[in-house]
């Protein structure tokens, strides 16, 4: 097939096109080269070097109403990756991630509408971060979705979420049928922009298809960009020596995805009918808390790195949440096959090979700080 990948220059656009190229299919990239993603100098970007002599790449920005008629061509499917992507950042630049994420996707959208092409399929990158806070019991009112915690309960070290009472809450895996209620701009961004092409799609004659990821990682992820990845920015944090500095109590989870999971989601998502006009969670199924990560991270580069746990605490984040997969299992026979133990030391081994990037961090934590955004 013919296939299209939007921000394919990225982390899991690029994986992605490598694997579809050995699978045999014909692979597109637009890409802008972001300078957050791929440094300043974007021509020397590896994962750029990596791709450029296998695919046909179009260097362009999704917000060029033009760009979409060289991009498009005769390609039969889109994979549509590219966007703006640090939650922590996106509270504060609501004007460029609503323009990437939302309007980007209205460019291509239109183009559709209006032009003559041979599209047949649109698999938009969708986000756990629509979700907000993972999905709870309660021990009277059975499943829960708690709001955004008071800044109150967390300046009191009150770090878990509550619902109506101060009932201890069990958490439970967040199913595609579980409530939207993203805490962040970028969760409200990636939630129009699904909607957006599960709704426009089918009356264009397109079948859509949805993908929400949890948290992915593994080689390709950058290792500069200090606003997203908490495993990249760790791990540029142990190999400049600083230390690590982990917000609230460190028990906060996240479900991490290794992107080989995600990457064979992808395509099974593309290739099987089951997909058309689904939305998928793509995880593990595993929660697994930020402490750990810090810890299984500092084992395996053998650092004598401090962890801090600062108790500071940033605004619109999550306590917790991690994928129910009964769906995509069901439905596409998929199963993530590589453990959080096995995917970390991969992880290691791709870092320990790559040069030492600047650490960046503490300037992403001040921007928040200047903006009120991290308590
Ligand atoms: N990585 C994750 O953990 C994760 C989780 C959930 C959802 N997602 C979604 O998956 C998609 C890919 O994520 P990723 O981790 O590969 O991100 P990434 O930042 O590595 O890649 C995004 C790519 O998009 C490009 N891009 C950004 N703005 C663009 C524009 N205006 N025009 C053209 N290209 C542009 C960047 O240069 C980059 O190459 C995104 O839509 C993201 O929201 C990622």
């Amino acid at each position: 097939m013919k296939i299209l990948i939007t921000g394919g220059a990225g982390f899991i656009g690029s994986n992605l096109a490598l694997k579809l190229i050995e699978k045999g299919h014909s692979v597109s990239v637009l890409d802008n080269l972001s300078p957050q993603i791929h440094g300043e100098n974007p021509l020397e970007s590896k994962l750029y070097l990596s791709i450029k002599d296998k695919v046909n790449f179009i260097i362009g920005d999704i917000l060029d109403e033009n760009i979409w008629d060289i991009a498009i061509g005769d390609n039969e499917v889109i994979i549509h990756l590219a966007a703006e992507t640090g939650t922590g950042q996106s509270m504060y630049n609501i004007e460029k991630y609503s323009l990437v994420n939302i309007h980007g996707t209205s460019l291509m959208l239109d183009y559709l509408t209006n032009v003559k092409h041979k599209v047949l399929k649109i698999v938009v990158a969708s986000s756990r971060a629509i979700y907000g806070e993972g999905k709870y019991l309660h021990p009277k009112f059975g499943e829960v979705y708690p709001s955004p915690r008071a800044e109150n309960d967390m300046l009191s070290k009150q770090f878990e979420p509550f619902y109506k009472d101060k009932e201890k809450l069990v958490l439970v895996g967040t199913d595609e049928l579980s409530k939207i209620h993203p805490s962040s701009f970028y969760g409200l961004t990636k939630q129009f922009q699904e909607q957006m092409i599960m709704t426009i799609c089918p009356s264009l004659g397109i079948t859509p298809v949805a993908f929400r990821y949890q948290n992915v990682y593994g080689p390709g992820q950058s290792l500069s960009n200090p606003y997203t990845g908490i495993l990249s920015i760790f791990s540029t944090q142990i190999r400049n020596n600083n230390s690590i500095n982990i917000f609230e109590d460190g028990l906060e989870s996240r479900d991490f995805v290794y992107i080989d999971d995600v990457v064979e989601a992808t395509i099974l998502g593309i290739e099987k009918n089951e997909a058309n006009n689904q939305v998928f969670n793509v995880g593990t199924g595993v929660a697994i808390n930020v402490l750990n990560v810090a810890q299984t991270l500092k084992d395996c580069f053998k650092s004598k790195t401090e962890i801090n746990i600062t108790g500071q605490f940033r605004i619109g984040d999550i306590r917790h949440n991690f994928a129910d997969l009964t769906k995509i299992k069901d439905k596409l026979n998929f199963n993530p096959k590589i453990t959080f133990q096995v995917g970390i030391k991969k992880f290691v081994d791709w870092v320990l090979e790559q040069e030492i990037s600047n650490d960046l961090y503490a300037k992403s934590v001040e921007e928040l700080k200047a903006k009120g955004l991290l308590k």
